[in-house]
């Protein structure tokens, strides 16, 4: 079996962050999104992975070479021009052959990995296998039309949802999903839609199953949705300790401390992970954190937020919460008069302060 997996796309609903980087690559719980794919797919036993990209294609590429230090053969796509998740199909049927193969678009993250998923596929002999999670907000979604225990539709993003269920952004198929998404016409957007290739298999009577789960978190637009990924996947984490923590600091719950991390008179709360080189002096992190490679948080309290590589955030007489910091950036105290409140901040940022 080989993977496919999708990582190319703009990520304009996760501006800023997404200006300076491909949202596949931002972290969560201080790893890229698209390393979650790539864990269980390796943790499945796969090893042959594609990977579609945009045009450009190099950002990812730079980051994942050729597999190796994941233990996978990666192969990239490019993908000449966004033309919908069944053109993704269409265009990988060359690398892909004649096996069967997990699609997984990678901005989806699911909790206890894809291996079931793929068991449940060959028992249930399918030529098609869905992942189902129950949503607030179907309509945003591909959504199933469930009677009988079985899917009679699949309907991409409609108005009037026929369930509660979405359908994710982890399949499984035969061979037969080249003649649905070589079948199928553009939508009106102008895309071929990877609801429309399930709903050809539907209707040639072939065979669909599906499974249903709870964890799951895709980037529905923004950027505060991070922040819920962030807390999913630190739920799910183990205490480790590698870095320091000095005798006069506090750690509770579950917490990752990375290598040459240190943890000077400060409390840490978990679940939270605090990154290769960071130094937390004098301060508060509460749950649901995740502090980057090489930052510094001092006299401050931070709390449910996710912080980049080499930030600085000082002398924060506030606490900071529900906040998302790009790389690089520093929060400081104004140290001379006139104390005033002073920005300098890229395009479409949010401040929020009192
Ligand atoms: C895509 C699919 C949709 C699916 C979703 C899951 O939507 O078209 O059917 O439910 O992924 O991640 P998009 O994220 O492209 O809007």
């Amino acid at each position: 079996m080989k993977a496919l997996i999708t990582a190319g796309g703009h990520g304009t609903r996760l501006r800023p962050i997404t200006h300076t980087q491909n949202k596949h690559l931002i972290p969560i719980a201080n790893k890229p999104i698209l390393n979650y794919a790539l864990e269980y797919v390796r943790d499945a036993g796969i090893k042959d992975v594609g990977i579609i990209t945009n045009r450009e294609g190099s950002e990812v590429k730079d980051v994942y070479g050729d597999g190796s230090d994941l233990d996978l053969y990666i192969t990239y796509i490019p993908q000449e021009k966004p033309s919908g998740l069944a053109d993704c199909v269409k265009i990988a049927q060359p690398f892909i052959g004649d096996e069967p193969f997990v699609f997984y678009l990678g901005d989806n993250i699911i909790v206890g990995g894809i291996k079931k998923f793929i068991e449940e596929f060959e028992r249930n002999n399918a030529n098609c296998h869905l992942v189902l999670a129950k949503v607030n907000d179907p309509e945003r979604f591909g959504v199933p039309e469930i009677k009988d225990g079985r899917i009679v539709r699949v309907e991409e993003k409609p108005r009037h949802p026929k369930s509660d269920f979405a359908v994710t952004g982890i399949y499984i198929y035969d061979k037969r999903i080249f003649e649905a998404v070589n079948g199928i016409l553009p939508s009106a957007r102008g895309e071929l839609e990877i609801s429309d290739a399930h709903q050809y298999l539907i209707n040639k009577g072939y065979k669909i199953t599906f499974s249903e789960i709870t964890g799951w978190w895709k980037d529905t637009g923004k950027p505060a949705d991070l922040l819920e990924a962030n807390r999913l996947v630190l739920d799910n984490i183990d205490t480790s300790v590698k870095g320091k923590v000095d005798k006069n600091s506090n750690i509770s719950g579950r917490v990752i401390i990375e290598k040459r991390a240190e943890i000077v008179n400060s409390n840490v709360r978990g679940p939270a992970i605090i990154g290769a080189g960071t130094k937390i002096v004098n301060s508060y992190i509460g749950p649901y954190t995740s502090i980057d490679r090489n930052c510094e948080i001092i006299n401050s309290e931070l709390e449910f937020s996710i912080v980049l590589d080499n930030c600085l955030i000082q002398n924060q007489s506030i606490r900071i919460e529900a906040s998302l910091f790009g790389k690089d950036v520093r929060i400081v105290k104004a140290n001379s008069k006139p104390f005033t409140n002073r920005f300098i901040i890229g395009d479409q940022s949010l401040i929020e302060v009192r």
